[in-house]
């Protein structure tokens, strides 16, 4: 699956995307992720692509004809593509939406800036306008992040083939279930003396009853 970001500052991903899973899902050829510099499609030398607000107000806002082209040259025709803009007026981000965007081949995700963006790419050109919460970020890059990790981790072979089985069941039939988890020592004693422990059930090797432990303080993200 290919990801493909719009942003006026590329540099922020570089790092991120080099570690970890999804730095070796990229080695490992199951994910492609492509950071698109906006300024690559301003059309004057400035590499300008905001602009002040008709009707007035303070700020400037991010224009339509560089983020446009950027993604009619972004876009591949042979591959079935969806072009997301975030957006805190957008759809709320969930699980479900991570597996239905796992199922496409390219994502193209627009990071806007500033007050905001030009409104007629929510209306026009993106196919989905998404909001990963009730609260105001500085920019769009943290929801590509949070919409690429969530993405990436659905796909075939991202998390581990032992895990993946697993996953698919939970997922797909329940929604997925998060439990609490631990992990040694069985007590940690603080330095004013208190005793912090792991549940006696997940001592016991009884696997059904911490099946059951688990399915009950387990949460659903659907
Ligand atoms: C300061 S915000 C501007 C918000 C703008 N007034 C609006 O209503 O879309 C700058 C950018 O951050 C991103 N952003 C901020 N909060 C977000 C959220 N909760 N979900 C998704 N994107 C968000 C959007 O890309 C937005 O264009």
């Amino acid at each position: 699956m290919r990801f493909d970001i719009i942003t006026i500052f590329p540099e922020i991903f570089e790092s991120y995307f080099s570690e970890s899973l999804l730095g070796k899902a990229q080695k490992a050829n199951l994910i492609e992720i492509n950071v698109h510099d906006l300024r690559d499609y301003s059309q004057n030398k400035w590499g300008d692509v905001d602009d002040k607000p008709y009707g007035g107000g303070r700020g400037m806002v991010m224009k339509l004809e560089p983020i446009y082209r950027a993604v009619k040259n972004i876009r591949k025709k042979k591959l079935q593509s969806k072009v997301i803009f975030f957006t805190p007026r957008g759809k709320k981000y969930s699980q479900k939406k991570a597996m239905e965007y796992s199922k496409t081949d390219q994502l193209i995700m627009i990071c806007g800036r500033y007050e905001g963006v030009d409104e007629r790419v929510k209306t026009d050109l993106a196919d989905e306008s998404v909001s990963i919460g009730d609260y105001v970020l500085i920019g769009g890059e943290i929801p590509a992040m949070v919409v690429i990790e969530s993405v990436s981790r659905l796909i075939d072979g991202v998390i581990g083939i032992d895990n993946e089985g697993f996953l698919e069941e939970r997922m797909v039939k329940n929604g997925m279930v998060e439990y609490p988890q631990y992990t040694r020592p069985a007590v940690f004693k603080t330095d004013e003396g208190e005793e912090w422990k792991v549940p006696e059930v997940l001592l016991s090797g009884h696997h059904e009853k911490i099946k059951k432990w688990r399915n009950k303080r387990g949460k659903k993200i659907k």
